[in-house]
């Protein structure tokens, strides 16, 4: 007999491995109370099944950024992403997942030109990943899109601050909101995020006392990278927290370092097999 619970809170089609519900729009919404998020919400990077799998439990949102054009591809930036490594990566991080909520990345040159392209594209990344919202970035400039996709259905996540897309405008990562001015422009980018109607958002690479502005002064969950403890929550890239990489940006914290861990891995193995003690008897099929 199967032991598979019927989550009717999400979907008839795709029954959870156990009982308890996928994290949703609302109920993300809804942590943030009179202005205070306890506890803080977790969101993680997924590009893959595997790895959806060991986050979710842990994670109340598992976003398939478009870092998977570094991370994963070796691209240079996450301009080159394309709609179709996002549909990929987005089902497959759906696949391995059954509690957090799924946000996938809209790629560069995928929304920007028109509320009406932004709709296209974001469905399309709804209908082939099954996730339930899709990220953007940008602020004021994007408020009628966000508006636009959330009347119809479409659940945004915002992204302002260093957003990684606008890096040829920017010219580097660097912190933003050092300057005054510069400040104030994040600050009106985020209120005007949040009342387009995204139900939370990224704020990326700022200084800590603009993240308390921005968690203070706007009504959604403030997710944040390089942002401080102020947030509402946390989003760290998964290959960086894990140690995977050797240059590790100042905001990360190394929670492992599994860089070195598979390189000694593969290095034992590649011994055993040039020594031929692997595969050893235990290893072998051989008559009983
Ligand atoms: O693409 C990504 O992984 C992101 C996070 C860093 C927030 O946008």
């Amino acid at each position: 007999m199967s032991k598979v619970t019927i989550d009717t809170g999400t979907s008839r089609a795709t029954p959870s491995p156990v009982p308890g519900k996928r994290m949703t729009v609302p109920s993300i919404r809804a942590r943030k109370a009179e202005g205070k998020t306890e506890p803080p919400l977790v969101m993680l990077t997924a590009y893959t099944m595997r790895m959806a799998q060991l986050l979710d439990p842990h994670c109340d949102m598992l976003l398939v950024g478009d870092s998977l054009g570094q991370v994963i591809y070796g691209l240079p930036s996450t301009i080159p992403v394309t709609l179709d490594m996002m549909c990929a990566h987005g089902a497959a991080v759906v696949r391995g997942s059954w509690h957090a909520l799924v946000g996938v990345d809209m790629p560069f040159g995928s929304y920007e030109q028109s509320p009406e392209q932004a709709f296209a594209n974001a469905s399309r990344i709804m209908k082939e990943t099954g996730c339930a919202a899709v990220k953007l970035e940008g602020g004021e400039a994007m408020a009628e899109t966000i508006a636009f996709l959330t009347l119809r259905g479409i659940p945004v996540i915002g992204h302002v601050g260093l957003t990684p897309q606008a890096v040829n405008m920017l010219g580097g990562y660097g912190v933003r909101g050092r300057e005054d001015i510069e400040a104030e422009k994040i600050l009106a980018d985020a209120r005007a995020v949040a009342e387009a109607g995204a139900f939370v958002m990224v704020v990326e690479g700022v200084m800590e006392q603009l993240a308390t502005r921005i968690s203070k002064h706007v009504a959604v969950p403030v997710i944040g990278i390089g942002a401080s403890a102020e947030c509402d929550g946390q989003v760290l890239v998964t290959d960086d927290m894990l140690g995977l990489f050797e240059r590790t940006p100042r905001f990360v914290k190394r929670y492992d370092d599994m860089a070195e861990r598979i390189s000694k891995a593969a290095e034992t193995y590649a011994g055993e097999v040039r020594s031929r003690t692997f595969p050893s008897p235990d290893q072998t099929y051989r008559p009983k």
